[in-house]
């Protein structure tokens, strides 16, 4: 029997040896030089005007709508198919998340049409998440729709590092974006996060937020209240040795699409994808019948599958803000047939065959 993670992280040991012995040569461990380097490269992607790098991508959310002013008695409604974090980043500056369901179970987009109705005069805005390697299948309307409202958008692209249309990449259609740089991430810094904007008071606002409510270290008299979010270079160290192998890892992460679809294609549903934009598979998504009973068969046969994010207005931690599970049919459809399969650099073809036969058994 073989024996299938659901990941392993894709490190890539000669550059990153390299790049931190420069670290340890300028004796410059904290944020410093790297950071500069690892900021620029990361500005350069993403085609933003500004961006700060964070200490993980929930920190780098929370920035965000601190810097955007978003606090106590704000109300912003939150895509409820997505990490824990894209609500508990709201909850974190005091605001109150107002999760709507997504369009359809196999499309992990916030579905616009039922926006409306949840809107209030405390809204101030919209945080979309572009989940599984896509962009967000309506992202353009959301925009129109934000600016229509008077609403600020807030994308969670944490997983969406290069994907693009060829003019915007996700994360800068708003008024802000936020990586992260967790060990699963198409690039990784084992942790790490980083917020774009192309609104320089908003940029201002983020460099005072972290680094201690002052523009540069070396001085203690602090202006502003701020704390900590920086990364260290050892970090960053690791991220520009990743991207240096970033058109790699799509391509090895493409392959592995590729083939999980020539074995289950048309067998299967897939995740929708946004057609007009790249994709990155962060997992390949699949939909069965009962995910559970597919994944149980999946697990008897030593493979780890995971199910997709058990829908925000589900969660224990938010029972207080008392949900009806009927406002959310597509969530739920999406959680009892989603699967994550195994999607990592150096799967092969020979595993993600035995994966997809095995997925295939449960289904008869
Ligand atoms: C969609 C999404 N948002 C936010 C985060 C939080 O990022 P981090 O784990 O770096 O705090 C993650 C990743 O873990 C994520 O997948």
């Amino acid at each position: 029997m073989m024996k299938i993670p659901q990941f392993k992280s894709f490190v890539n040991k000669k550059d990153y040896y390299r790049e931190v012995k420069s670290v340890f040569e300028k004796k410059y461990i904290a944020e410093g030089p790297l950071g500069a380097k690892f900021r620029e490269q990361l500005l350069e992607i993403t085609g933003a005007k500004y961006g700060v790098l964070a200490s993980n991508g929930t920190l780098a959310i929370y920035l965000a709508l601190k810097a955007l002013g978003i606090g106590r008695g704000d109300e912003v409604i939150v895509q409820n198919v997505t990490f824990i974090a894209s609500g508990n980043s709201v909850e974190m500056v005091g605001a109150k998340p107002v999760f709507v369901d997504i369009k359809a179970p196999d499309d992990m987009t916030l579905d616009l049409k039922k926006v409306e109705k949840k809107l209030t005069k405390r809204t101030k805005a919209i945080m979309i998440a572009h989940l599984f390697g896509s962009a967000c299948t309506n992202i353009r309307e959301i925009k129109k729709f934000c600016k229509k409202h008077n609403l600020l958008l807030v994308e969670d692209a944490a997983q969406a590092l290069g994907i693009t249309d060829g003019k915007t990449h996700c994360g800068t259609f708003g008024e802000v974006g936020t990586f992260s740089f967790y060990a699963d991430k198409t690039v990784t810094t084992g942790e790490g996060g980083f917020v774009v904007t192309n609104n320089k008071e908003v940029y201002e606002n983020m460099l005072y937020l972290r680094n201690q409510g002052r523009m540069s270290s070396g001085t203690f008299v602090h202006p502003r209240i701020g704390y900590n979010f920086r990364m260290s270079d050892l970090q960053s160290a690791l991220g520009l040795a990743q991207l240096k192998k970033l058109d790699h890892i799509i391509e090895e992460k493409l392959k592995i699409y590729n083939l999980y679809q020539k074995y289950l294609g048309g067998k299967v549903k897939f995740l929708k994808l946004h057609n007009k934009f790249s994709f990155i598979p962060f997992r390949v998504i699949v939909f069965v019948e009962n995910a559970e009973k597919t994944m149980m068969q999946m697990k008897e046969d030593g493979i780890e599958p995971r199910s997709v994010f058990f829908p925000l207005h589900k969660q224990p931690c938010y029972t207080y803000l008392k949900n009806k599970d009927k406002e959310f049919p597509m969530s739920n459809e999406c959680f009892e047939t989603g699967i994550c399969l195994p999607t990592w650099i150096g799967l092969t073809k020979k595993q993600i065959k035995y994966t997809s036969k095995s997925l295939l058994k449960s289904l008869k």
